[in-house]
């Protein structure tokens, strides 16, 4: 795919059979490098909560701090589909809330929103009003406080549960769905039960695509996390340059005449 990609066409992909492979990403920098890698979806997730911010969960990032990102992103991502991630308390209350936040971050750059739950008055609103929307569903980290931890969810009886509500945002107008941290079993199941793409990260082979933290892939991360693999070693390479820099700096063999004028 080399031109602009878009929310349709991501949706048509299920049917072509060709993985959508989706990243995160929160600047302009990561965004242009993850775009010229041919990433056809970056998400500007609300884990930039956790991931940049320094919070210990998704729940605190405000709009604001997202239209922020969203616009610093917006800069360096010319081709792959930029969504914005709708942040905790932004569509919750109501339908017309969840609108005008949709159209805010659409406004900072965004192509799509996501949001986390069940909430197909939201979504068909907010189609309606234009925007495509994604998904999202299995552990929901904005509903952390509920699963009283980050645990996979849908074991069971509980799987029910997930496969409805991945059928509800189907048909209220989304066009894609994330499925994060269930088995694999059911995350297949609701792949060929409905028919838009669905995303998954920590839900097996069976998805149409897969999405991942960029800072897991890249190896930034102080843990390795299950659902993730380390693609590099981001956080040693950094360390190492740092460090080098700063021994240098202290033994005079930085800068040289080569760096000065
Ligand atoms: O915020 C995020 O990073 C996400 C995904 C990784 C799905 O929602």
């Amino acid at each position: 795919m080399a031109d602009k990609v878009t929310a349709p066409q991501i949706r048509a992909m299920k049917a072509s059979g060709d993985k959508i492979v989706c990243l995160t990403a929160y600047d302009a920098y990561f965004g242009a490098l993850a775009d010229r890698a041919g990433v056809d979806l970056i998400l500007v997730g609300d884990s930039l909560a956790n991931v940049v911010l320094g919070y210990e969960t998704t729940v605190p990032v405000t709009l604001q701090e997202m239209v922020h990102h969203v616009r610093a992103t917006r800069r360096g991502v010319k081709r792959a589909l930029l969504v914005a991630d709708m942040p905790f308390g932004s569509y919750n209350s109501s339908v017309g809330q969840a609108v005008d936040s949709a159209v805010e971050l659409m406004k900072a750059g965004a192509e799509a929103v996501k949001l986390e739950g069940d909430y197909p008055d939201a979504i068909e609103a907010i189609v309606k009003a234009g925007i495509p929307l994604m998904g999202h569903i299995g552990m929901t980290p904005q509903s952390v406080n509920n699963f009283g931890g980050f645990k996979v969810q849908g074991r069971g009886s509980a799987a029910e549960t997930v496969l409805e509500t991945a059928k509800n945002i189907a048909d209220a107008g989304a066009f894609s769905i994330v499925v994060e941290l269930t088995p694999a079993d059911l995350a297949k199941q609701i792949s060929q039960a409905i028919s838009i793409p669905t995303i998954g990260i920590g839900a097996g082979q069976g998805c149409d695509g897969q999405i991942q933290v960029l800072h897991d892939i890249l190896g930034f991360a102080d843990q390795t996390f299950k659902h993730a693999k380390r693609f590099g070693e981001g956080q040693a390479l950094a360390l190492s340059a740092i460090k080098d820099y700063a021994c240098e700096v202290r033994a005079e063999s930085f800068p040289t005449d080569e760096n000065s004028f």
